[in-house]
């Protein structure tokens, strides 16, 4: 079973950053993914894309959203799925990143989706294979995390229709936030009217573009008359030591209350890529909100993956 009648011209071989990618390829992607968003509203989810078809996952860094949307968005298309558990691979025995990869495509891999702590590793594979596969960053380092740009800018396209005159806040740690990266991205491509940084001075990147992006060290100006909220919780994974003293006194003046809510607009809608650290960058009432999406960021994400694996591998779509 195929509905999907949606044709394009633009071939793209890997998914590494949304640098560089144009509107007119993000716009399509969204576009395919509104067809798959039905698809998941069906009793039978799967159609057969990518039938014949092999997706392996290899997460080096932990994961409980994007590694599972890939598997469920890969099944949903008809391929087959391999999950490395990297802990009880061979890498223990010494054998490097590329060789498995290698190893993985005389298995037949097609695509590879790769989640690593090491900035620009996916980059790295994709230039060290010489067949006809795919990689998809799932997450490098604070570099970048594509598919979830895609799927936050998507979620805002999906409540607020257009970016044209749309604010837009991202708030808490941006400096390790690959997520924010791939979400400035985005926003700037697709023309986003405002877009705001939001956080203390120490969470702010050194190398952002002022004619682009708007800084804010306090809350209430940060989030005043903003259309669109996204949270970031503090990546302390990535950061050399503790810099925040406390994560009370983070709360106290970056968290998200329900109270700060009344500063931006009535209708804004609150996002967080996940995990959520409840009364660290957000308070639970405003977690479980009628204007948080959050979830709904989850279940758009399987859409945007399936119709970015469709997109490599089928250039006809
Ligand atoms: N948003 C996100 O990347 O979540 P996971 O780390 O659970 O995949």
């Amino acid at each position: 079973m195929s509905n999907i009648k949606i044709k394009t011209e633009i071939n793209f071989q890997h998914l590494l950053s949304i640098e560089g990618m144009s509107k007119e390829l993000i716009t399509k992607i969204f576009d395919i993914a509104e067809t798959f968003l039905k698809i998941g509203k069906h009793d039978v989810k799967k159609v057969p894309l990518l039938r014949g078809k092999t997706v392996c996952n290899l997460f080096f860094e932990n994961s409980t959203r994007t590694r599972t949307t890939f598997e469920i968005a890969a099944k949903r298309l008809s391929a087959d799925v391999l999950n490395l558990d990297i802990s009880s691979s061979s890498q223990s025995k010494g054998e490097s990143i590329i060789d498995t990869v290698n190893n993985l495509i005389a298995m037949s891999g097609n695509i590879f989706v790769i989640r690593h702590p090491e900035s620009g590793m996916p980059k790295f594979i994709a230039s060290n294979i010489n067949k006809d596969v795919h990689i998809i960053n799932a997450g490098d380092g604070n570099h970048s995390h594509p598919t979830q740009g895609l799927l936050d800018a998507f979620t805002i396209r999906k409540y607020k229709k257009s970016f044209n005159g749309l604010k837009i806040a991202i708030v808490g740690d941006i400096k390790h936030s690959r997520v924010a990266r791939s979400e400035m991205h985005a926003l700037s491509i697709l023309g986003a009217s405002e877009i705001r940084l939001v956080g203390p001075k120490i969470f702010m990147p050194d190398d952002v573009d002022p004619t682009k992006f708007q800084e804010f060290n306090e809350m209430k100006a940060g989030i005043s008359d903003v259309d669109v909220i996204m949270m970031l919780r503090i990546q302390k994974e990535r950061m050399q030591q503790e810099i925040i003293p406390s994560e009370k006194k983070y709360f106290e003046s970056f968290g998200l209350t329900t109270e700060l809510m009344k500063y931006a607009k009535k209708d804004a809608i609150v996002m967080h890529p996940g995990p959520i650290n409840r009364g660290v960058e957000i308070q639970s009432q405003v977690a479980d909100s009628s204007q948080s999406v959050i979830l709904a960021q989850v279940t758009f994400g399987i859409a945007i993956r399936m119709a970015v694996m469709t997109m490599l591998i089928d250039k006809n779509i």
